[in-house]
């Protein structure tokens, strides 16, 4: 049989990855139509064809995921939670009136998507990994204010390197009132694409000042930290990590695993609010989220006071952070057991 470029290792400096997309073989898709869903339908465009009128193009009916697969020490390629992630999608959806995708439906798309992509996934010991971000956007044609009647998922996968261009060393963030991404009763707790483009001028703002990210004060009181632009907060002190109870926040499946697995090292887990005031208390801080991993915090700049908390003066990750990131990379790589049945494996 002929072999096609396809059969070959893509030509890609795997350890240097940025976090950005590259062009894969296959994407798969999934319509929802007539009041059902479809077959899964695999594709190898990178275009779809879409009515001008569409509700996701006019009235923002867009959410999205993001996960990921690695290929472990032993070879073997594995997804991370991809169930949580699926009850996202669901509580996405629902938040802006669009059609759920079942469960069973998005595993099957995502064990699709890799394997049909199998030689994207990097290579063990690079520290990169296969990025799946499955979208579902209203299809239908509106004009007046009203859910699309028809919906399209689409699964895209693409290799990446750290979200965060420091990796796992700390960077410095901003701390802005001038700047809400969400509403205090909106969308903040989901996958909601809009939140993202809100986000953007505060985004930049902080890029060009220099900092990693802002980091976002509840939009109600702007008294407590909510969470980074593309990540959540945590911070640790007195052997407790300690990350915000907020409603406008995204409840990060990073975030979750990270609370078990310092449940597991024996630190106290505490959710609650976290008053700006509080941040020169913190013996460590850090970002986290399935691109941002775990990002450590070194310094936190309020911009309105100009107070500048600096919380790692040796600019190095701390010592709870580093540990809580090299066991979840473990578990993820398959380098240490899975106790709490994350990963699906793939044969
Ligand atoms: N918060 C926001 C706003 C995000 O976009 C993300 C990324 O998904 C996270 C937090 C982290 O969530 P997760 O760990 O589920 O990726
Ligand atoms: C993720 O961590 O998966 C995200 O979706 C963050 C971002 C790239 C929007």
């Amino acid at each position: 049989m002929a072999t096609s470029i396809k059969d070959k290792a893509p030509d890609l400096e795997w350890s240097t990855l940025p976090f950005s997309y590259v062009p894969t073989d296959y994407n798969v898709r999934c319509t929802f139509k007539d009041g059902k869903w479809g077959d899964i339908e695999v594709s190898d465009s990178e275009y779809i064809p879409l009515h001008i009128a569409a509700s996701s193009l006019h009235y923002g009916q867009e959410i999205f995921e993001g996960l990921k697969a690695f290929r472990g020490v032993d070879g073997k390629i594995r997804v991370f939670r991809m169930e949580e992630n699926a009850k996202r999608f669901i509580r996405s959806a629902e938040a802006i009136k669009m059609e759920p995708l079942p469960i069973e439906i998005f595993c099957e798309m995502v064990k699709k998507v890799v394997k049909l992509n199998e030689r994207f996934v990097p290579p063990y010991g690079t520290g990169s990994s296969l990025y799946i971000r499955p979208l579902e956007i209203g299809i239908s044609p509106k004009v007046g204010v009203s859910p699309a009647t028809e919906y399209l998922v689409v699964m895209l996968v693409t290799p990446v390197g750290p979200y965060f261009k420091a990796g796992f060393k700390p960077t410095k963030v901003c701390i802005s009132r001038e700047y809400d991404r969400v509403a205090p009763k909106g969308t903040g707790s989901v996958k909601f694409g809009g939140n993202y483009g809100a986000s953007l001028v505060a985004g930049e703002k902080a890029h060009e000042m220099g900092y990693s990210v802002m980091l976002y004060l509840d939009p109600k009181e702007k008294k407590y930290i909510d969470e980074c632009g593309a990540a959540n907060f945590f911070a640790i002190k007195d052997n407790t990590y300690i990350t915000p109870s907020s409603p406008s926040i995204l409840p990060s499946i990073t975030n979750m695993s990270l609370k078990q697995l310092a449940k597991d090292l024996g630190l106290k887990v505490e959710e609650r609010n976290i008053t700006v005031e509080e941040i020169p208390t913190f013996e460590e801080a850090s970002a986290c989220g399935t691109a941002a991993v775990c990002s450590p915090i070194s310094q936190i700049d309020d911009l309105d006071t100009g107070i500048k908390y600096v919380i790692s003066p040796d600019n190095e990750p701390g010592k709870i952070t580093t540990q809580l990131y090299n066991k979840l990379r473990a578990i993820q790589y398959g380098e240490e057991p899975d106790v709490h049945n994350w990963n699906y494996i793939f044969d």
